[in-house]
């Protein structure tokens, strides 16, 4: 059985995810592949329940260690229940958000060191790294006004303009060094444009 495929979308919020997976998951279906389509944190019933306290605006504060590491803890649920035996059955997989999430809000939004953030992805998934990865890419204002069309924000989308824009710069740095895995797609240009990029890579990514 040949392996799946492994995708996986990045970007700060508002930048067109949603839409750009739908893409994704048409044309590879089209080409006669399994999908299965996930999200972190989240992705299994436990890391799911993860993602509810992750997200929730409560009293208490969540110390930035707690939160790198229960961004992780759902990471391995979802790696070694979800991902992994999809992979290994041939299906492909479409990952909204993964380990470069983690680099972005913990490493480069929060503070974390960097190598702290690599030995945890190291430790909890080892060798198993998205084949392409979509950074969807837009200036903060643009993603912010349009996130902030979807309701009441959650602990995230709380946070202010600064962060958002040290998590933006950490994704292109990122992106910068890994040059084969990633893509950068403009996602202020015309959504018909953007959505012909994304299923121009796909074809790419199929035909391999
Ligand atoms: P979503 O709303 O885009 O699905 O993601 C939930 C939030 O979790 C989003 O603000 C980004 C954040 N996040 C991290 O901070 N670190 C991570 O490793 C992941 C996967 C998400």
């Amino acid at each position: 059985m040949k392996r799946g495929k492994f995708i996986s979308v990045e970007g700060i919020e508002g930048v067109g995810k949603s839409t750009n997976i739908e893409v994704l998951v048409q044309r590879i279906e089209a080409a006669g592949h399994k999908v299965l389509t996930t999200r972190e944190p989240g992705g299994t019933p436990i890391a799911e329940d993860i993602r509810d306290i992750l997200t929730h605006r409560g009293e208490e504060p969540v110390p930035e260690i707690a939160e790198v590491l229960l961004m992780f803890a759902a990471r391995s649920f979802n790696v070694n229940n979800v991902i992994i035996p999809a992979l290994e059955a041939g299906t492909w997989v479409v990952c909204d958000r993964f380990t470069d999430s983690s680099r972005a809000y913990q490493g480069g939004g929060r503070g974390i060191p960097m190598e702290t953030i690599d030995r945890l992805a190291d430790w909890v998934h080892g060798d198993t790294w998205p084949d392409l990865t979509l950074l969807l890419d837009a200036p903060v204002e643009i993603g912010l006004e349009r996130a902030g069309k979807r309701g009441a924000p959650d602990r995230f989308e709380q946070e202010r303009h600064d962060f958002f824009q040290r998590v933006r710069e950490c994704y292109l740095q990122i992106a910068a060094r890994e040059p084969t895995r990633f893509v950068v797609i403009d996602t202020t240009r015309d959504i018909d444009e953007v959505k012909a990029d994304v299923a121009a890579l796909t074809d790419q990514l199929l035909s391999e």
